[in-house]
């Protein structure tokens, strides 16, 4: 049986990551200090799957006990999701940011290397690529993140790429994901902000259950077909199978590669509305505000390269993202506070 660590695996994406691993096989040991997280999603992993996985909780920057959990397991792979990945805090607070998430995954690949485990996922962002003018955005655009989370993971991106250079024997795969969103079809798990939502899908979620008034649309007036912002949502469970596939792929290659996961597809600020209206039954109010600072017009991926290379696609639409994250809303109004 092929044996993972999973850091973060508490969160938003890891806890799905959790679900397809089990179902595919792998044995699961997660590491989260559960920062932004709740112990119950993994409660939830293991009653989707019926199968057990082992829990540490821990930080990712504790060195000792980081060595410990390498002697006391034999990992073949490591996925990496631990990090902090709000762009307003890290504005606010760089040094957390650059420390959890730089240093954080400093200690992970000196603490793989000790151990001789040599292959890792690592949860990269679209935020890499900044601003853009052409879309859809491949792999070859120039990367100009415009904020400390994005420069964190694009820091990481680099010193994995050395790494990669200076040993042979590294097998790393760098993901770019352009906007999860949605939960597991069961509605066990799914995006459970601490405060109110940052994003555009929980904060509209949020709006449609009744938790919060009216969602604010950041800007009309941009250069797209009804003037709001388009993005490439991509199904959480897309997206984590697009790291089976990198998994899988690792093992037919050492090196360093580097992979967008996103739909290919842009969609606008009101045809997600639209499409979570019918989703849910309800109205979403609305209001149209001021552009917020930083945001770009359009953002979307031009997947080609890991439909070629990883042999993955995203195949749920946005009709079936609103779905699935409403079905979570509605059995978890307050999110893992809801029992
Ligand atoms: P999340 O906050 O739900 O999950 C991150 C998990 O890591 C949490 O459970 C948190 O408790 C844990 N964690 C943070 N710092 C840690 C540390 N030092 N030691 C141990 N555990 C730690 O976030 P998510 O949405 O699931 O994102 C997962 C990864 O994907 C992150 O690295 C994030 O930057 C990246 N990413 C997310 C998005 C997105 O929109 N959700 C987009 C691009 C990239
Ligand atoms: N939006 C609103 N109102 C809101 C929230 C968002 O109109 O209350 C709009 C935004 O202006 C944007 C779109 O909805 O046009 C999507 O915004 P999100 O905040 O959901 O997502 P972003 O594309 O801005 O950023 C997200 C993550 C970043 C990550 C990036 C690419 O927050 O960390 O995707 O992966 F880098």
């Amino acid at each position: 049986m092929t044996e993972v660590l999973v850091t973060g695996g508490a969160g938003y994406i890891g806890s799905h990551m959790c679900v397809e691993l089990l179902q595919a096989g792998y044995d699961v040991v997660v590491a989260d200090n559960l920062s932004n997280s709740s112990a119950r999603s993994l409660q939830a992993v293991q009653r989707i799957t019926q199968k057990p996985l082992s829990f540490v909780e821990m930080d990712i920057r504790d060195e000792e006990r980081l060595a410990a959990l390498f002697r006391s397991h034999r990992f073949d792979a490591v996925l990496h999701f631990a990090g902090l990945k709000a762009v307003a805090e890290s504005v606010a607070e760089p040094l957390r940011y650059y420390d959890n998430n730089v240093n954080g995954t400093l200690r992970l690949v000196e603490a793989m290397s000790s151990a001789g485990v040599k292959t890792l996922v690592f949860s990269s962002s679209a935020t890499v690529y900044g601003t853009q003018e052409r879309v859809p955005i491949d792999e070859s655009a120039g990367t100009a993140p415009t904020n400390p989370y994005g420069r964190t993971k694009l820091q990481v991106e680099q010193l994995l790429h050395d790494l990669g250079d200076a040993d042979a024997q590294w097998r790393i795969s760098l993901l770019r994901y352009f906007n999860p969103v949605g939960a597991h079809p069961s509605g066990e798990i799914g995006e459970d902000p601490n405060d109110i939502p940052n994003n555009l899908m929980p904060y509209i979620a949020q709006v449609a259950i009744g938790r919060l008034p009216c969602l604010r649309v950041f800007g009309d007036d941009y250069a797209t077909a009804d003037g709001t912002g388009v993005r490439d949502y991509i199904h959480v469970v897309d997206l984590v199978n697009g790291h089976l596939r990198a998994l899988d792929y690792l093992q037919a290659n050492t090196g360093v590669a580097v992979h967008n996961l996103g739909s290919g597809r842009g969609h606008s600020v009101l045809e997600v509305i639209a499409a979570f209206e019918r989703a849910s039954g309800r109205p979403i109010a609305h209001e149209v505000v001021a552009r917020r600072p930083g945001d770009v017009a359009r953002s979307f991926a031009d997947p080609g390269k890991a439909n070629r290379e990883l042999n993955w696609t995203a195949t749920h639409d946005l009709e079936r993202i609103c779905q699935d994250a409403w079905k979570w809303q509605t059995r978890h109004p307050d999110g893992y506070r809801t029992a």
